[in-house]
């Protein structure tokens, strides 16, 4: 698939089949995610793969309408260390979590284009998950990102857009929304 039909084709996904995910194609997706861009390359994500049934189980409890998390082959755990060098962007956020962010959105372009399906989680106990991966002070959970082969829409149901047009979001020299 090439990149402009893996843009095309991304979508939340929160219906997975039960087919499981070879692990080179997990390491494919994941290695998309690691090119992505970064302040002064720091890299500084890190990626939990949970495939256990025990630990889906107990995750899917501390998200929010995190059900599904259950029947999904393999949940990813994006994480950011602020470290000492994560450094403030524009006055106002932390390099750490856009580093992160860049680094998701190449994952659910890789993930799209092996035919997998994945969703950006946000909504969750963030205490609670911390905790449950052991995660070291200054270590944040960023993304939680089933991964699977999605169960596909039956035929005839449309495809929204989805987005807004170029011209709603593009201006020339000046913001004029
Ligand atoms: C930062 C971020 C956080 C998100 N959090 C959630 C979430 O907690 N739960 C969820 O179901 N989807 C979440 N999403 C997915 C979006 O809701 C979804 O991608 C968007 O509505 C567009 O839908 P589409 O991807 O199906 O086109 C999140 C997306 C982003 C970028």
């Amino acid at each position: 698939m090439d990149l402009l039909e893996a843009f095309q084709r991304q979508r939340a996904c929160r219906n997975f089949q039960e087919r499981p995910v070879p692990e080179e194609t997990i390491a494919k997706v994941l290695n998309g995610a690691r090119m992505a861009t970064s302040v002064e390359n720091q890299q500084p994500w890190r990626f939990i793969v949970v495939r256990s049934e025990e630990m889906k189980t107990k995750l899917s409890n501390l998200v929010t309408k995190g059900a599904f998390l259950r029947t999904s082959p393999v949940v990813v755990v994006a994480l950011g260390v602020e470290g000492e060098r994560s450094v403030l962007v524009g006055g106002y956020t932390l390099s750490f979590l856009l580093d992160v962010a860049a680094s998701i959105q190449n994952f659910i372009l890789a993930a799209t284009a092996e035919g997998l399906g994945t969703a950006w989680l946000s909504e969750f106990h963030e205490e609670k998950v911390s905790k449950l991966f052991g995660l070291p002070e200054g270590v944040k959970v960023v993304g939680i990102l089933p991964l699977g082969f999605p169960v596909p829409d039956p035929p005839g149901t449309p495809v929204p857009n989805g987005r807004k047009s170029l011209s709603e979001v593009m201006a020339f020299e000046r913001f004029t929304w």
